[in-house]
Order: C-alpha cells, then sequence, then structure tokens
C-alpha cells in the first residue's frame, strides 16, 4: 500500500500540486485520472522521488518515503518497477539486453539466472520469440510489452505506468491495460496507472482518483464513475461522445 498525505508542488510559482492525500491499494490497479496538464505525472514523479515535493509525504507499505536517509529509500527505489510515457527503451540494446538491463543494474543474479528471468518475463508479456529483436522492429503495442516485461524483471512490488496505451490504436491499448491488471492481481503488486482515457477507466478501473487543477475532487471506482455528481468529472467524462451515448442507453434501460 502506498500512502500520500498533502502533496504540493509549485514550479516557479505556479502552483501544480495543491494538496493531495490518498492511498493506493495492493494488488490493485490504481488509476490516476484527469485531463492533459493536470499533474499527473508530476505526481507520478514526486512519489516515485523523482520530483520533491514541496510540502507532504509518501509512505511505501508504512515505511516514509520522502526526505528519509539516502539508503532507505534506495531500499523502496529497488521494489519499484516503471513504465515511461513512449515506453523509453534503448534503442541500441536487443529486446533481451533492455530487459536484462535492471537485472544487472540492481541484482548480483549470474548470466544464466539473469536469462532465465529475461526470458520468463517476455514469455508472460507474450513475446517469446523476440530476444534479439531491435525497438525499432517493434510494433508500439509490442514495445510496451518490453517495456513492462522490463519494469517487473527484478520482482517488482510497486508498479508505475505513465500513460501506458498512448498512442496504441484502441484494441492493443485494452490488451495493454488488460495486461498490466492481470500482471498487478498475479504478482499482488501495487500498481498506479496514469490515465486521461476512459476506455481504461471501464477496462481497468476498480480504485480511481480524479485530479483537476492539482486536487483530487473524486474518488471511486468504475461501478460508480458515471453517476458521480461532481461537475469537473462529468464533463470530463462526457466529453466523450461515446460514453454520453453510453449514459443514455444506460438511463434507457432503467425506465
Ligand atoms: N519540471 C517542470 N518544470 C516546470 N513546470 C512543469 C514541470 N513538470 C511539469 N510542469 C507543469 O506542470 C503542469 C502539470 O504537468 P503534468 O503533470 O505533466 O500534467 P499531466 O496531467 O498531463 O501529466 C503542466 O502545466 C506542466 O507544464
Ligand atoms: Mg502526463
Amino acid at each position: 500500500m502506498i500512502e500520500i498525505h498533502n502533496i504540493h508542488k509549485s514550479f516557479d510559482g505556479k502552483k501544480v500540486l495543491d494538496g493531495i492525500s490518498g492511498v493506493f491499494e495492493t494488488g490493485k490497479t490504481n488509476l490516476l485520472l484527469g485531463a492533459s496538464g493536470t499533474g499527473k505525472s508530476v505526481l507520478l514523479k514526486c512519489i516515485v522521488g523523482l520530483v520533491k515535493p514541496d510540502i507532504g509525504s509518501v509512505t511505501f507499505d508504512g515505511t516514509y518515503f520522502t526526505n528519509n536517509k539516502l539508503d532507505i529509500r534506495q531500499e523502496i527505489r529497488r521494489k519499484i518497477g516503471m513504465l515511461f510515457q513512449g515506453s523509453a527503451l534503448f534503442d541500441s540494446m536487443t529486446v533481451e539486453e533492455n530487459v536484462e538491463f535492471p537485472l544487472k543494474m540492481l541484482s548480483h543474479m549470474p548470466k544464466s539466472e539473469r536469462m532465465d528471468r529475461v526470458n520468463f518475463c517476455l514469455q508472460r508479456v507474450g513475446l517469446e520469440n523476440a530476444n534479439k529483436k531491435m525497438p525499432s522492429e517493434l510494433s508500439g503495442g509490442m514495445k510496451k510489452r518490453v517495456g513492462i516485461a522490463r519494469a517487473i524483471a527484478p520482482n517488482c512490488t510497486y508498479l508505475f505506468c505513465d500513460e501506458p496505451n498512448s498512442g496504441l490504436d484502441p484494441l492493443t491499448a485494452l490488451k495493454i491495460d488488460a495486461l498490466i491488471a492481470e500482471i498487478t492481481e498475479e504478482y499482488n503488486i501495487t500498481t498506479i496507472v496514469v490515465t486521461h482515457d476512459m476506455n481504461s477507466v471501464i477496462e481497468i478501473g476498480e480504485k480511481i482518483m480524479f485530479l483537476y487543477e492539482g486536487k483530487k475532487i473524486w474518488e471511486g471506482s468504475r461501478d460508480n464513475i458515471l453517476d458521480a455528481e461532481v461537475p469537473e468529472l462529468k464533463e470530463f467524462i462526457f466529453a466523450n461522445r461515446l460514453m454520453r451515448d453510453a449514459k443514455k442507453v444506460e438511463k434507457g434501460a432503467a425506465k
């Protein structure tokens, strides 16, 4: 479980995060939802420690992270897998080398054990025959899969994904969402997915925080998000025509 408490962050006097608190549950895909520019990526970076909050704190399974001693922060960092926006694979490395990279950096595993783990992770994301391919030979969906394999290779306890399905076609996007949700449940990971995509909400939104102008203004799940009475959230959801139509169908069915 990851807890954040009263996170504030400004850049050059401009407030980006305005006192966000909340809990991200273990074994669940926790979504950070909101329009572009609302501070989702900045919040994720504050949680991982890539950006230091001006005020506020983050704890990982009860261990205080922000401002703690370097060795304690490093210990937690080692347990974090991260899937960056745009996959961020190393272009000059093969798929296999990309997935092996964090194991080389973070573990003392011998080569044979590393390769076993690489093969296991590639298989888990459905890429068993891609070891020797270069990133440039892969489709967008395959790159995301490699990114996920690399993130989970060191047996992560926490998994952070920033817009994992941006740039993908809708069907591939659904598959990537489903893969992240499956892996989260299977390995009991605390996963946080940043998204602005209502499809993700409907597919994997067990626990959702909605951010608006640096504040968390709603929290819930896919089961109650369509009934939320928060104007900013309604506007966000129903900006999408499909969602407006779905709501009409639902209302019609209820009559
Ligand atoms: N390092 C930075 N320096 C200055 N401004 C930043 C920095 N990172 C993010 N911002 C600003 O913070 C706001 C929120 O950004 P971001 O978290 O990336 O939004 P999103 O919700 O789309 O992920 C934006 O206005 C962005 O320009
Ligand atoms: Mg972002």
